[in-house]
């Protein structure tokens, strides 16, 4: 007797946009049609927050000057972190890691303002309103790879300039810009991988059972 009311079918449709969920950063021009942008959206705002705090802002960025100001922003933020990253920061300047000036729409995900009134499970874990925009954004993500979208998420920026140039209130902090759009395809493996800059770990390299360090004994 199966134990889910979702078939097979859908049960494949969701770890397959989970496993080829990919981070874009090359994009066709072509916009994003209004209701679709509205679907993947309400996708995002539909995650889980702590304290059901919904602390999730997104700016829709749609001028073009204002668009080319933040990819400003993020070019410097790349060269000074090609300085921080010193013997590497050579190979970090070959890699794409955005796709701000072709993506058919660019958001900015923002913390809204007023958060520390949310006691609610973040009394020791301040954090947990991030990790619920984090929750939105993997949301907003995976919806879009369903919809044969790519998206990229960047935050390569200096989060008090960007809230400056978005008129974000005290309080209010940007934690991602994310570049969404058509791509011509998706990489087939993440592309960090693909360039030799890292590897996924294998999941038992991941896992403890009861304390740290300690791997399951084999059965
Ligand atoms: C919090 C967060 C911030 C990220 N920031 C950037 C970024 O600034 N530039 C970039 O190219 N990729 C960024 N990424 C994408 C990661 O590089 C990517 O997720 C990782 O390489 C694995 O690839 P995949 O997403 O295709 O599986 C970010 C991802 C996360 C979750």
């Amino acid at each position: 007797m199966s134990r889910t009311d979702f078939s097979a079918e859908e049960i494949a449709a969701v770890y397959r946009a989970i496993f080829e969920r990919r981070d874009m950063r090359h994009f066709r021009p072509d916009p994003v049609e209004p209701a679709l942008l509205r679907r993947l959206l309400a996708a995002a705002h539909h995650a889980p927050s702590v304290g059901f705090m919904q602390p999730w802002r997104f700016i829709r960025i749609t001028d073009a000057d204002l668009r080319l100001s933040i990819h400003g922003l993020v070019e410097s933020e790349r060269r000074r972190t090609a300085e921080a990253l010193g013997e590497r920061g050579d190979e970090f300047m070959k890699l794409k890691v955005e796709g701000i000036s072709e993506c058919g729409e660019l958001l900015a995900a923002v913390l809204a303002d007023g958060r520390d009134k949310q006691v609610f499970g973040r009394r020791t874990l301040p954090e947990m309103d991030l990790a619920s925009v984090a929750c939105a954004i993997q949301n907003l993500w995976l919806a879009a790879r369903a919809e044969g979208l790519g998206m990229g998420w960047v935050s390569l920026f200096d989060p008090a300039e960007l809230a400056q140039l978005l008129r974000i209130p005290a309080g209010g902090k940007p934690v991602a810009l994310l570049c969404l759009g058509y791509v011509e395809e998706f990489y087939p493996r993440p592309m960090l991988e693909m360039q030799g800059w890292e590897r996924r770990l294998a999941l038992d390299e991941t896992l403890f059972e009861n304390r740290w360090g300690e791997f399951p004994v084999a059965n």
